[in-house]
C-alpha cells in the first residue's frame, strides 16, 4: 500500500489540477456561505501575515507547489524560487499564474526520491506534509533539513481537523484511518493519506531534524510554523 498511496496521490493530484483552486477559493462545491468563507479567508491573512513577517530572502525552495497559491506569495519575499511538484499539469498552471517568471525554476519531481542540489535560505511546503505517508516522515524531513542552509528557515501550512474545510460532499470524520477518499467533481474517487498534525507533534518532528520552530494554529483551519535550522 504504500508505494501505491504515493503513486494515487500524484494520480489524484493531476487529475484535480483544473479544479484544485477552487477548494483554497472556496468555490463551487468547497463553498461554505459568507461567513465560513470570510472566516476561511481571514485565517489565510493571518497565515500570510507570518510568511511576511520573515522579510525578504534571496532562495527559496517550495515543494509540492501545486497551482502557484503559495509561489505567489514567495515570489513577493524572494528573489529565486525553485518549485518542485510531480504533477506537469500543476506546474503548467503553477507557471501561467505566475506570468512565466524567471525567478521561478520547475522541476517536475516525486519528492520521495528527489534529493537536493543546493541548500536554500527558505524551504517552504503548504498542505503536504499531511499527505506525507508515516513510513516516509522521517526520510522526507531529514532531506527537507539538508535542503536549508544554516540559520535558515522552514515555513509550512496544513490543515487542522475541521469538517468545514472541505468538499461538501466529503464527509470528515475522526475514524483513526489516515487513508481518506477524495472524489473529483466529475465522481471519480481517490484514496489519499491525510494525517492532522498536532502542534506538539510536530514539532517534536522539527526538532528531531535540527529545526527549532514555534508550531501555531489559526482558531479553525491552519497548522503553520516558521522555524529555524541551528
Ligand atoms: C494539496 S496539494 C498542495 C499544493 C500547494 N502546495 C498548495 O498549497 O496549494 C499537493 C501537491 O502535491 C503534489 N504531489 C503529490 N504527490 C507528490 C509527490 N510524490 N512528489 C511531488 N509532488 C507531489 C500534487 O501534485 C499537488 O500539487
Amino acid at each position: 500500500m504504500p508505494d501505491q498511496i504515493i503513486q494515487n496521490q500524484i494520480e489524484y493530484y493531476r487529475a484535480r489540477s483544473q479544479e484544485y483552486d477552487e477548494w483554497f477559493y472556496r468555490q463551487g462545491r468547497f463553498d461554505r456561505g459568507l461567513d465560513l468563507n470570510q472566516q476561511w479567508f481571514d485565517e489565510v491573512t493571518r497565515v500570510k501575515h507570518a510568511l511576511h513577517q520573515l522579510g525578504s530572502v534571496d532562495r527559496i525552495l517550495e515543494l509540492a507547489c501545486g497551482t502557484g497559491i503559495w509561489t505567489q506569495e514567495l515570489l513577493t519575499i524572494g528573489n529565486q524560487i525553485t518549485a518542485i511538484d510531480a504533477s506537469r499539469e500543476m506546474i503548467e498552471i503553477n507557471r501561467h499564474k505566475l506570468g512565466n517568471s524567471p525567478q521561478v525554476i520547475y522541476q517536475q519531481r516525486d519528492v520521495f526520491t528527489w534529493e537536493p542540489e543546493q541548500q536554500y535560505d527558505l524551504v517552504f511546503f503548504s498542505f503536504w506534509l499531511s499527505h506525507v505517508p508515516p513510513d516516509r516522515l522521517s526520510p522526507f524531513l531529514q532531506t527537507v533539513a539538508q535542503a536549508i542552509r544554516s540559520g535558515g528557515h522552514l515555513f509550512m501550512i496544513d490543515s487542522r481537523f475541521e469538517p468545514t474545510s472541505t468538499a461538501k460532499n466529503h464527509v470528515l470524520v475522526d475514524d483513526g484511518s489516515i487513508y481518506k477518499t477524495r472524489q473529483l467533481n466529475d465522481g471519480r474517487e481517490f484514496q489519499i493519506v491525510k494525517i492532522f498534525y498536532q502542534p506538539d507533534e510536530l514539532q517534536q518532528q522539527l526538532a528531531a531534524i535540527g529545526i527549532d520552530a514555534e508550531v501555531r494554529v489559526t482558531d479553525h483551519y491552519f497548522i503553520y510554523t516558521l522555524g529555524t535550522k541551528v
